[in-house]
């Protein structure tokens, strides 16, 4: 059951084994043969999207890099310009909202004050509609919101969320399909998104097979003091999730950089002492950040590098690869999340922090 922690030595490890069939019960139901059912959003979703010409997303912690990813893929597919904020800005500034604005929250609990405060906020401001993407059915923003999008995950536990993360990422993708259907992106673009959610669950799980080889990567951290990460696009929001995780839980600082950013400030503090994590997917920026990779390098910064099977980094002098594998560009920044999940778990047990419970944190920050 949820509340046992079954083989696991803790909560957040089973959460991220779990992830398979979470990911795939978020998808249960809103995949047609090749489109997303716009219909799962709710019976007058579809009027809805096709009167929203922006989307400002609004959400805290983990919940705001899923809504970063997001940003990503709904100009991309949906065509449609986005703007993410943590909702502890959001509600104190004087936004504007253009007509036609959808407001979404990203939440896994469902009761995180700035989030909810940003909710009732935004109520008064003349929104298109609210959107909330949720993983806590009957919460207080599931309640106070116009449509609503659950996860699915089940219970999570660990204070460091992990399948509420992936979860909502899978369930970001249904929207941008969603909105993209209704909005015009190409039936074949579509369907190839379609055929990769529903690989998705079986490669989620051969990336979890990778656990053993990721446990050798950690003792390179455990007396560590500082760690970079780099990403780039997409995957900028995976690197600051994989930061934020390390932090959590391990209370090593970390960073995540954009990778192009390095060379105007972080670059200065690479020595040996600083590993850097870098994510690198098959896309289109690859090249650049090999080249980035290769500044580090020539500072003696050690590297650690979860790669695509098919991009040809090999190991070198103080080179390390991960091979991950070969998946659809848009559902990278998914699967790219579970070595860090695992980096960060186990450096947290070499360290012998309290994994599920970490100093000063709370699973749910319900004041504010
Ligand atoms: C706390 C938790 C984080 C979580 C954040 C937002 O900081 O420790 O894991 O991402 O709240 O929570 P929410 O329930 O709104 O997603």
């Amino acid at each position: 059951g949820a509340a046992s922690k079954g083989d696991y030595r803790h909560f957040m490890l089973k959460e991220i084994h779990e992830q398979p069939a979470v990911i795939a019960a978020a998808l249960e139901g809103r995949l047609g043969e090749r489109s997303a059912l716009v219909e799962s959003f709710g019976p007058e979703a579809e009027t809805l999207f096709r009167q929203v010409r922006q989307i400002h997303i609004v959400a805290c912690g983990t919940s705001y890099h899923a809504g970063m990813v997001a940003r990503y893929w709904l100009e991309r597919y949906a065509g449609v310009p986005v703007q993410v904020e943590v909702a502890s800005e959001y509600r104190y500034r004087q936004v504007v909202v253009p007509e036609g604005t959808l407001f979404v929250t990203l939440s896994q609990s469902g009761e995180t004050a700035d989030t909810l405060a940003a909710l009732r906020f935004a109520r008064e401001r003349g929104y298109l509609a609210s959107l909330a993407i949720c993983n806590v059915p009957g919460s207080s923003l599931v309640r106070e919101s116009d449509l609503t999008l659950m996860t699915q995950a089940g219970p999570e536990i660990g204070v460091a969320s992990t399948k509420a993360f992936t979860t909502q990422l899978t369930a970001l993708m249904l929207l941008t399909l969603a909105l993209g259907k209704v909005k015009g992106l190409g039936e074949g673009v579509q369907s190839d998104l379609v055929s990769a959610l529903r690989c998705l669950p079986d490669l989620v799980a051969r990336v979890l097979k990778l656990d053993p080889a990721i446990e050798r990567l950690s003792t390179a951290f455990a007396e560590k003091h500082h760690a970079l990460f780099l990403g780039r696009g997409a995957h900028f929001p995976i690197a600051l999730e994989g930061a934020l995780k390390l932090k959590e839980i391990s209370y090593i600082h970390a960073e995540a950089y954009p990778a192009g950013e390095l060379k105007h400030g972080p670059l200065a503090l690479v020595d040996s002492e600083m590993p850097v994590i870098s994510v690198a997917p098959n896309d289109e920026l690859l090249d650049k950040l090999k080249s980035n990779l290769q500044e580090v390098r020539a500072r003696g910064g050690e590297l650690f590098v979860f790669a695509d099977e098919d991009v040809g980094l090999q190991e070198a002098e103080g080179i390390r690869v991960i091979h991950l594998p070969h998946v659809h560009e848009a559902l990278a920044p998914i699967l790219y999340t579970l070595p860090l999940q695992l980096l960060s778990y186990h450096v947290a047990v070499l360290k012998g922090t309290d994994v599920d419970q970490p100093r000063n944190l709370a699973k749910s920050v319900t004041v504010e």
